[in-house]
């Protein structure tokens, strides 16, 4: 049995968008996932989340599946069109949480902007990050009186580059290095966010950063070039100016399209104090500089722009996930020790994702899903947690992507990443041995208040 540190907290992590369907109740507006996905050839199978796995209606028994198995913490997002509609659905929410003895996380954007918000630009106008402000107060109001624990942003990497760089997610713009904006504009919006909750009287805030180390593929200095890049672009760039100050390097500075004094008074508020560091882990990546006459088409999964002075390629893995995402543990642990190394004013991490897909088997005639890989594959990573932490890292905490199978983006439903199965014909649940697993680790740990 793996321990750690007291006060140490398990949870829980889902989005709104892949969990809640119930895509047009309560005079719910659109959102660009909505938008995208209705676009044919956006998603695996031409699937959405209109009803996703219904959570919206269904989210007393979720939060039994997740209060049971003894997690002290439930990341959740919260959808920007709903709450703006329909805040009760949250009230509801927040309060069967706390009623089962579960604190509520909520992140308040993850991924699902506004299709209004959109139409006028998206995160490339700057008004968008004044707009999430605003939301980001009423939602305080509401909830602020029981909610303590906050994230603001999810992933503004993936979501810069997949939405906004290239065209795999939301909203589909394809911008190369032009994209870059959107990602100031992100960060903006997260330190306008982080002013408003503090207002609101807010007890901890934090964000969930993705993060990953990234390797040269080769020792060849123009690999080595291609990769401290990559690494600057999809890393650093997101976590520098909360954590530092700045930017990573001029190019970004350059690309980011503000500058002057009003840089300088946007770096100030992103970089104002958080109580946690939230860290999304799932693989390392490699990257090379782009060999002449190298066919990179169908090498990874997204198809990169030409003209790019990186191209990823896959990392070298014995094993893999059922989605092909490279099984490496110890980059975790690498990748936390690197945050530490690089940030003297790292506040407490919180491992706020890290999970894994396995195309797990429906229930048999015993009723249970097996899933020892996923099993082996979060016990494998909570080690990595822990010699982490051995090394010196604060870490107070893990969130398991995901509590329940869902919408998987661009990959639809095939994907499964939960410790709760669910049928998509009926959209029952069943716990996997995972879930059971998870349960009986967090019981033998002890882990308290
Ligand atoms: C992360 C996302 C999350 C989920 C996992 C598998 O990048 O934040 O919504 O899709 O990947």
């Amino acid at each position: 049995m793996i321990q750690f540190p007291p006060g140490f907290r398990f949870g829980m992590a889902t989005s709104a968008y892949q969990i809640e369907g119930a895509a047009d109740v309560g005079g719910k507006g659109p959102s660009i996932w909505d938008t995208f996905t209705a676009r044919p050839g956006t998603v695996r199978h031409g699937e959405d989340g209109r009803t996703a796995i219904d959570h919206y209606h269904r989210y007393a028994e979720d939060v039994g599946h997740i209060a049971e198995a003894g997690v002290q913490d439930y990341r959740f997002s919260i959808s920007w069109t709903r709450a703006l509609a329909d805040p009760d659905f949250y009230d509801r929410l927040v309060d069967e949480l706390l009623t089962a003895g579960v604190r509520p996380v909520p992140t308040l954007y993850h991924w699902d902007l506004p299709q209004e918000l959109e139409d006028r630009g998206g995160w490339l106008n700057r008004d968008t990050a004044h707009r999430l402000a605003d939301y980001a107060s009423a939602v305080a109001l509401r909830l602020g009186d029981r909610v303590r624990d906050w994230i603001t942003m999810n992933e503004m990497n993936v979501h810069t580059l997949y939405g906004y760089a290239l065209t795999d997610h939301a909203p589909a713009r394809g911008l190369g290095l032009a994209a870059l904006p959107a990602a100031h504009h992100q960060l903006l919006a997260h330190g306008l966010a982080v002013q408003v909750l503090r207002t609101h009287g807010a007890g901890a805030i934090g964000i969930a950063n993705q993060h990953f180390p990234v390797s040269a593929a080769g020792d060849d200095p123009a690999d080595q070039f291609a990769a401290e890049m990559f690494r600057n672009l999809t890393n650093w760039t997101f976590s520098d100016p909360i954590l530092l100050g700045d930017y990573p390097d001029e190019m970004i500075r350059a690309g980011i399209g503000t500058s002057g004094a009003q840089l300088d008074r946007d770096l100030e508020l992103i970089g104002a104090r958080l109580d946690f560091y939230g860290v999304n882990f799932y693989e390392p990546t490699a990257v090379e500089a782009p060999r002449e006459g190298k066919d990179y088409a169908g090498v990874l999964e997204v198809d990169i722009p030409e003209g790019l002075p990186f191209s990823p390629v896959p990392v070298k893995s014995d094993e893999r996930t059922d989605f092909g995402w490279a099984i490496v543990p110890g980059a975790l642990t690498e990748i936390l020790v690197a945050l530490r190394d690089r940030y003297p004013a790292l506040p407490p991490v919180i491992v706020t994702e890290n999970g894994a897909s396995f195309h797990d088997a429906p229930p048999g005639p015993d009723g249970r899903v097996h899933d020892p890989r996923r099993i082996a594959y979060l016990d494998a990573h909570l080690r990595a947690v822990k010699a982490a932490i051995d090394a010196g890292v604060r870490v107070d905490g893990f969130y398991v992507w995901s509590a329940f199978d869902n919408f998987e983006w661009a990959a639809g439903y095939d994907e499964r990443f939960g410790l709760v199965h669910v049928d998509q014909e009926t959209l029952s649940r069943t716990r996997k041995d995972s879930w059971y697993w998870y349960r009986d680790l967090i019981s033998g740990c002890g882990a308290t208040d």
